[in-house]
């Protein structure tokens, strides 16, 4: 990847000016980085919060996406390092914890499932391995916080039905309540157990990555392919697959796969980083003028996706990046594709009064008119990740502590 040779830019000082994503030059960092502002703010746009306050976001979104745009801007804020949203997430992220501090929240029952959940973990995960500034003496550390959460989930663990699993939802008042069993919500837990055994060297993380990864496998919901469908229901013991594939969900394992290449040094961690990234090729080329550009294939083409879709594509660029920094060999990947499809994405945040709005159709050679925070998330972690190489790799051990005070 060209720009890693480049010298890092002046570490989080000069302050970068707001790009048009259109004119995204994309090995140039500081365009990088200027793009990147305007289309951090257009997504913060949707949220209300204060750095004393967090607000949830407007309907439709769901408390899960919360979580999400919380991760989305820790990542805009370690690779450009424009801190001006600092205070702002971590006050969300501490205000959201719930009275057992695991982030299950009896105000958000409701629209709590295990993989709204992880999404939360997702981006403690990420304030932790990054001494993100934590100012709350009465809340415990983003890593214990962390541990709180995975032991939340871990407890519900379920063997009645597929040899084990996660269900999808938590409460049976939820939609599809307590029969669907996903590979979301298992991707999350394997995930977050891969990140824990990094972090902590506490083999119970390794032994539940390993679990939920052959739990997964034996179901088939991951396939010989490294396929990663959606789920199965659990009163037919896991046999109906339900075979859609959502970018998301496979990005979720490629990286605690990542995770665990480096933690473990086994190469079979590394193999599945790459046999899960070779078949999300999927997700790309939906026409041949449209070669290497992203796209979610279960709804693009078809008008349907939901408000939780319309953000997927962010989630699978934030981790196929992040998975580079342990998988070298995944770049030339990224080189070939993420590069040509975050040019694509700069010329789709082309919309609304200001030029900068992002739509959702990145094939189409501009702005679709379909403009949501959904969007603007995709389009910032697509375009804010090619810096990851330039920024300091996730931490471990001893060298996570708790910052209390902001830079
Ligand atoms: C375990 O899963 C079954 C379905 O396989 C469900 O009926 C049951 O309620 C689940 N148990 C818990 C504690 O959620
Ligand atoms: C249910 O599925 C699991 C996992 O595939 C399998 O090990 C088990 O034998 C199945 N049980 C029944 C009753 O079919
Ligand atoms: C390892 O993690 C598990 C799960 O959080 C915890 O119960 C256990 O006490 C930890 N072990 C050590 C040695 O810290
Ligand atoms: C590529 O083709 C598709 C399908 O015909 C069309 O929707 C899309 O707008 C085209 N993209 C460009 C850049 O022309």
């Amino acid at each position: 990847m060209y720009f890693r040779s480049l010298k890092p830019a002046a570490a989080a000082v000069a302050a970068v000016a707001a790009i048009a994503p259109k004119d995204l030059k994309i090995d140039d960092p500081t365009s990088i980085k200027g793009v990147a502002k305007t289309i951090a703010a257009g997504a913060m746009s949707y949220y209300s919060g204060t750095p004393d306050k967090f607000v949830d976001l407007p309907q439709p979104h769901y408390w899960w996406q919360a979580g999400a745009l919380m991760g989305s801007m820790l990542d805009y804020s370690h690779y450009t390092g424009d801190t001006s949203y600092d205070k702002l997430i971590s006050r969300a992220l501490l205000d959201q914890v719930g009275p057992e501090f695991n982030y299950m929240l009896p105000s958000h029952f409701g629209q709590e499932g295990n993989d709204d959940q992880a999404f939360w973990g997702f981006a403690v995960m990420s304030a932790a391995e990054r001494n993100f500034p934590h100012p709350d003496e009465n809340v415990p550390s983003w890593l214990q916080l962390g541990e709180n959460l995975w032991n939340s989930l871990a407890s519900r663990w379920n063997t009645t039905d597929c040899n084990g699993g996660l269900l999808w939802q938590i409460f049976a008042s939820n939609p599809n309540g307590l029969d669907y069993k996903n590979t979301v919500s298992n991707g999350g837990f394997f995930q977050i157990s891969a990140r824990l055994a990094r972090a902590t060297g506490n083999n119970t993380y390794l032994e539940w990555a390993e679990r939920v990864w052959d739990w997964t496998e034996g179901v088939a919901m991951i396939d010989k392919y490294y396929n990663v469908h959606d789920g199965a229901s659990a009163s037919n013991n896991c046999s109906d697959i339900n075979p859609v594939t959502f970018s998301y969900s496979a990005a979720i394992y490629l990286y605690g796969a990542a995770v665990l290449a480096d933690h473990t040094g086994d190469q079979k961690w590394a193999k599945r980083t790459e046999g899960i990234l070779q078949a999300a090729g999927s997700f790309f080329t939906p026409f041949s003028n449209a070669t290497n550009i992203m796209y979610e294939h279960a709804c693009e083409q078809v008008y349907s996706c939901n408000v939780d879709m319309r953000s997927f594509k962010g989630y699978f660029s934030r981790f196929v990046y992040a998975a580079s920094l342990y998988v070298p060999t995944i770049q030339s990947t990224i080189d070939e594709k993420w590069h040509t499809t975050a040019l694509a994405a700069a010329k789709a945040c082309s919309g609304g009064d200001q030029g900068t709005t992002c739509g959702q159709k990145w094939y189409v050679g501009g702005f679709d008119g379909l403009a949501g925070l959904g969007e603007e998330m995709c389009a910032l972690e697509t375009i804010q990740g090619l810096l990851v190489g330039d920024a300091p790799a996730p931490l471990k051990g001893k060298d996570i502590k708790t910052v209390r005070t902001f830079a």
